[in-house]
């Protein structure tokens, strides 16, 4: 998740049970340019591995200039962005724009294919919209193409993050390809994990916002008010370690601020812990919640 997914966050999830992470997206224009900042979102502490690293983009030979970069900064798999919906991103024709021309998407499939040895997966949404549901017909031009793997969140481009997610889309893309599956969308627990898995027979599931503020949905079980403390002053070391110390105190602010909500006074709170000047100040608003 873009913003959110870095390594600290990474790294705790990681310690938590996931089998499996991926990076924030990262552009593959600014990346293939050596954009210092870009740059930053490819590095990951060694822990962290297996990682699958996403790139956004849509000239293909740019997104295979960055597929093998990445490959060779340590990238246990590169992924594809299908599914960003944010306006600015799909006016450059990439994220979920992709779905809207398989015969283009099949070009990018094929150059990603060909610049990296390591699994190659996309990411895609149901559709661009309730009238272009073809999640089916992108599988089919990735499975043919050598793709090696899809992720399904199967809310359409228009949807962005509001209803629902339709698992049966999930179900339909599954059944349509011979290559592995994973599910995404609204899973918030083991047990939703496991109604994915029935519903929609995929191999894997991904979390994304289930995981925000509560990186210990990959246990599986219940966890103790102590154990949570722990991950929580876990991920604070984590952060203010590894993070450039303004990155940090933004993270921090936006992870503390998550791992706040349900406790009580946490929304008075809230504003004070926005308007705070160091890391310190951050974590004493929000241990007084605790
Ligand atoms: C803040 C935020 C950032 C996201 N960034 C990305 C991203 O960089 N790449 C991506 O493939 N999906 C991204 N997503 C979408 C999620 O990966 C996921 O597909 C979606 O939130 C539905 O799954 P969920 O219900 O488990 O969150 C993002 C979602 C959120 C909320």
């Amino acid at each position: 998740m873009a913003g959110v997914s870095n390594a600290p966050f990474r790294l705790v999830c990681r310690e938590a049970g996931a089998g499996l992470l991926t990076s924030e997206e990262i552009d593959a224009r600014a990346l293939a340019m050596r954009n210092a900042k870009t740059e930053a979102l490819a590095r990951y502490l060694p822990d962290e591995r297996p990682l699958v690293m996403q790139l956004l983009g849509s000239d293909p030979d740019v997104l295979a200039e960055a597929a093998r970069q990445l490959e060779a900064a340590g990238a246990d798999g590169i992924d594809l962005n299908m599914g960003c919906p944010v306006a600015k991103i799909v006016a450059k024709g990439q994220g979920s724009a992709l779905m809207r021309d398989p015969l283009a998407a099949a070009i990018v499939f094929r150059t990603l294919r060909k610049a990296v040895e390591r699994p190659l997966t996309i990411k895609i949404r149901g559709g661009w919209d309730e009238h272009t549901l073809n999640a089916v017909e992108i599988a089919h031009v990735a499975e043919a193409e050598g793709v090696d793997g899809i992720t399904v969140h199967p809310r359409t481009r228009s949807q962005q993050f509001t209803g629902r997610a339709p698992w049966d889309i999930i179900g339909a893309v599954v059944a349509a390809v011979r290559i592995p599956v994973t599910g995404n969308g609204d899973v918030r627990s083991v047990h939703d994990a496991g109604a994915m898995v029935a519903a929609t027979g995929c191999a894997a599931v991904m979390i994304g916002r289930g995981a925000l503020g509560r990186p210990w949905v990959f246990r599986g079980r219940e966890v103790t008010r102590e154990e949570r403390a722990a991950t929580i002053r876990r991920h604070c070391a984590l952060m203010e370690t590894h993070l450039p110390e303004r990155v940090a105190l933004v993270q921090l602010k936006k992870h503390l601020a998550w791992y706040s909500e349900g406790l009580p006074h946490a929304a008075r709170t809230r504003p004070a812990l926005f308007a705070a000047r160091s890391a310190r100040e951050v974590a004493e608003l929000f241990w007084a919640l605790w």
